[in-house]
């Protein structure tokens, strides 16, 4: 219930997304949220204000002359008590309107009057979208502080492909959650590995671990939820990107290794160090020294054959080592100790943070119970679910990113 006591206004304007902006209303709802919602008149066309009133259970605004307000002004009452103002989907003349301060219909005037910040959820065919006059009117919203989120780029419904998809209900969801988030991080460029690594000892066998990758990927959405620039080195996962973090898919410590080492280098080159590294990742420590290029047989009678191993470099030991580092965030998951051998942890790597959990915990659930150690000690955080735990853990590396400067 990640939207719960907030209040929303839903704006629908015409296009054929429109139909997936009920879904839209239905997750929100779902996640605690009060919408009320407003169309268009063209939004009517697409998808009847029954469908929107009954997902909401409450009256659909579209005209500004709507007697059913005791004032007769909608178009002021409804923003007034809202969080935030949300359309979607936002066509190409919608756009242009709030670009240009056009008040011609109720959700135009009632974005005009706002008191409460708004997003806008383009969704329009590939060249509107590209047409100059709506990239004007984009930098105009933006330069206005209006957040545009998406659109996404795929198959359309008049069967061109290309950039104007509206972004999925789930994604619009994220991105409003994301909105609600403090931006501790805002401008910050965050790093991360999660999941496990897969370590091949023949073509169909490998050495690997129960590493979900939930922590890590909850983690990279927190820090873009709180503004940073973020990307998630990943182990062989099976989850989504979160929206609006740039993931680098790898197999084996060595390749998370290289790619981690690629990042830093290439942040280096812009002149815009990397902020934060966090190694959420249960990276393999060894890995097999030969691999076998064809699938080893079972030969009878022959005694078991041995796999020789060699050390996996220490991804996060090198980057706290760097001259100048970022600020380093190591985890650590263990069946007992956990105090104790978290701490010898942090201290052996020279990182600042280290995050401990218990493996029971840690591997593969949605909830976790962490402890952060640091130099001012031991901050236990209550069971909750891995997003949750993560925005904690957001805050405090905010916190020791303003120590430090
Ligand atoms: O993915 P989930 O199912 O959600 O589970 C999350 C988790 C339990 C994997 C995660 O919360 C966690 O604890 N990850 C670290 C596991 C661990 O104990 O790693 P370690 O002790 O091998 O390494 C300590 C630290 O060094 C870690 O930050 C690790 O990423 C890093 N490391 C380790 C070895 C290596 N070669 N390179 C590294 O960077």
């Amino acid at each position: 219930m990640e939207l719960q006591g907030k209040r929303i206004v839903l704006g629908v304007s015409g296009g054929i997304a429109a139909y997936k902006a009920a879904e839209l209303l239905r997750l929100l709802i779902k996640d605690g949220a009060t919408v009320q919602v407003a169309m268009t008149e063209a939004a009517t066309h697409f998808v009847t204000p029954v469908t929107f009133q009954a997902l909401s259970g409450q009256p659909v605004f579209i005209d500004q002359w709507d007697a059913r307000m005791a004032n007769n002004m909608a178009h002021i009452d409804l923003s007034r008590h809202a969080d935030v103002l949300l359309v979607a989907p936002a066509s190409a003349d919608f756009l242009a309107k709030v670009a240009n301060g056009l008040a011609d219909d109720l959700l135009s005037t009632l974005v005009l009057a706002r008191d409460c910040p708004l997003l806008l959820a383009p969704a329009m065919n590939r060249q509107m979208w590209e047409n100059p006059a709506t990239r004007r009117n984009v930098a105009t919203l933006r330069a206005d502080g209006i957040a545009i989120v998406g659109p996404a780029s795929g198959e359309q419904a008049c069967g061109e492909t290309g950039l104007g998809r509206m972004l999925e209900p789930e994604e619009i969801l994220a991105e409003l959650i994301a909105h609600f988030q403090p931006k501790v991080l805002a401008g910050k460029r965050v790093l991360l590995t999660a999941g496990p690594t897969f370590e091949a000892i023949d073509p169909v066998r490998g050495i690997t671990n129960l590493s979900s990758g939930k922590m890590g990927y909850a983690i990279a959405r927190a820090a873009r939820e709180a503004g940073a620039q973020v990307t998630l080195v990943s182990g062989p996962v099976d989850l989504p990107a979160p929206p609006g973090v740039e993931r680098i898919a790898v197999t084996s410590a060595r390749q998370m290794h290289a790619a981690v080492h690629r990042q830093i280098a290439a942040h280096a080159e812009n002149a815009a160090d990397l902020d934060v590294f966090i190694a959420v990742a249960a990276v393999a420590d060894y890995r097999p020294a030969t691999f076998i290029a064809q699938k080893i047989k079972k030969a009878a009678q022959a005694a078991p054959p041995m796999i020789e191993l060699r050390q996996n470099p220490d991804i996060l030991g090198e980057v706290a080592a760097l001259p100048k580092p970022p600020l380093c965030v190591g985890f650590a998951a263990e069946s007992e100790n956990l105090a104790a051998y978290a701490e010898n942890k942090r201290r052996r790597k020279g990182i600042p943070l280290i995050v401990g959990n218990l493996i029971h915990d840690g591997f593969g659930g949605d909830r976790n119970t962490l402890i952060l150690f640091d130099d001012d000690g031991q901050h236990p955080l209550a069971p909750d679910s891995k997003l949750r735990l993560a925005r904690q853990l957001v805050a405090r590396i905010a916190t020791l990113l303003e120590k430090r400067r």
